[in-house]
C-alpha cells in the first residue's frame, strides 16, 4: 500500500453466507475489533437480503456495507435481478462487479461487467471491479495480457472522473478459496501491470490514485506481507471475512 498516494481498502466478500440475523451478530462482534482503525476503509459486501440488517447493525460505526452484484438495466423484465437504483434507495454505496464466481458460474462476460459498472457509477455508487487470470493462463505465461485485456474491456467508456469511484480487485482465480495465495511478489507484479494499463488509458495521475486490491486466500497470516507491497492497496477477502478476529487482524495489518 501507499497511503500517501491512495486510500487503502479492506473489504469482505461474504458471498452466499450469512442470514440477516447472522450478519447482525457478525457486525456486532467485529465492530469493537476494528473501531478507530481509520487508515483504511472497511467494507462488507453482503447478499441482497442481508444488506439491510447489516447496514442497521453497522450504523454509526466505521464499517460500510455493499452489495455483491447489480444489474445493468434500470428496471424491467429481468427476473431475479436487482438494479442500481434499488440498491441506492436502501443506501448502498459499494458494489462488487465481475467477481470470478459470477464469470465462472453465471455467464458474466467483460461486456456485462462493463455494463453493470456503468450502471452502478451512473447511480452514484462505488464499484469494486474484480478481474484476474485462471491457472492455465498463469501457467501459459499470459497473465499480463489477460488482466490487461480485462482492464481495458471492463473500463471501456468510463471517464477519468468516474475512475475516482472505482476500486480494482486483482483476484487470481487459482487463489480464490483454494488456500493458495499469490506470493507478495506475484500480487505486486500483477497489480502494477493493471496500474500501468490504467495509466495507458487515463494517465499516470489517475493510475496512481486508483486503489488496487489483492484478493485470493488473503488471511490474518499473510495479509501483512501482501499489504507491504507498494501496489497492493488493500484486500478483497472471502473466507477470512466470515470470522471477526481474522478479518480484524487483516485490518490491523493495514494500519
Ligand atoms: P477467499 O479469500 O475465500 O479466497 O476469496 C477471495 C474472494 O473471492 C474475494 O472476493
Amino acid at each position: 500500500m501507499n497511503p500517501a498516494k491512495r486510500r487503502t481498502v479492506i473489504a469482505g466478500n461474504w458471498k452466499m453466507n450469512f442470514t440477516p440475523a447472522e450478519a447482525k451478530k457478525f457486525i456486532k462482534a467485529v465492530t469493537p475489533l476494528v473501531a478507530g482503525k481509520d487508515n483504511c476503509d472497511i467494507i462488507f459486501c453482503a447478499p441482497y437480503v442481508t444488506i439491510d440488517a447489516a447496514m442497521k447493525a453497522a450504523k454509526g460505526t466505521n464499517i460500510k456495507i455493499g452489495a455483491e452484484n447489480v444489474h445493468f438495466a434500470p428496471k424491467g423484465a429481468y427476473t431475479g435481478e436487482v438494479s442500481a437504483d434499488m440498491l441506492k434507495a436502501i443506501g448502498v454505496e459499494y458494489v462488487i462487479i465481475g467477481h470470478s464466481e459470477r464469470r465462472q458460474y453465471f455467464g458474466e462476460t467483460d461486456e456485462t461487467v462493463n455494463l453493470r459498472t456503468k450502471a452502478a457509477l451512473e447511480a452514484g455508487m462505488k464499484v469494486i471491479l474484480c478481474l484476474g487470470e485462471v491457472k492455465e493462463q498463469r501457467l501459459a505465461g499470459i497473465t499480463d495480457e489477460v488482466v490487461g485485456m480485462q482492464t481495458k474491456l471492463d473500463l471501456a467508456g468510463i471517464t477519468a472522473e468516474q475512475m475516482k469511484n472505482i476500486i480494482i480487485a486483482y483476484e487470481p482465480v487459482w487463489a480464490i478459496g483454494t488456500g493458495l495465495t499469490a506470493t507478495p511478489e506475484q500480487a505486486e507484479e500483477t497489480c502494477a501491470v493493471i496500474r500501468k494499463v490504467v495509466a495507458s488509458i487515463y494517465g499516470k495521475e489517475v493510475a496512481e490514485a486508483t486503489t488496487i486490491q489483492y484478493g485470493g486466500s488473503m488471511n490474518d497470516k499473510n495479509a501483512a506481507e501482501l499489504l507491504k507491497k507498494d501496489d497492493v492497496d488493500g484486500g478483497l477477502i472471502g473466507g477470512a471475512s466470515l470470522v471477526p478476529e481474522k478479518f480484524a487482524a487483516i485490518v490491523d495489518a493495514a494500519q
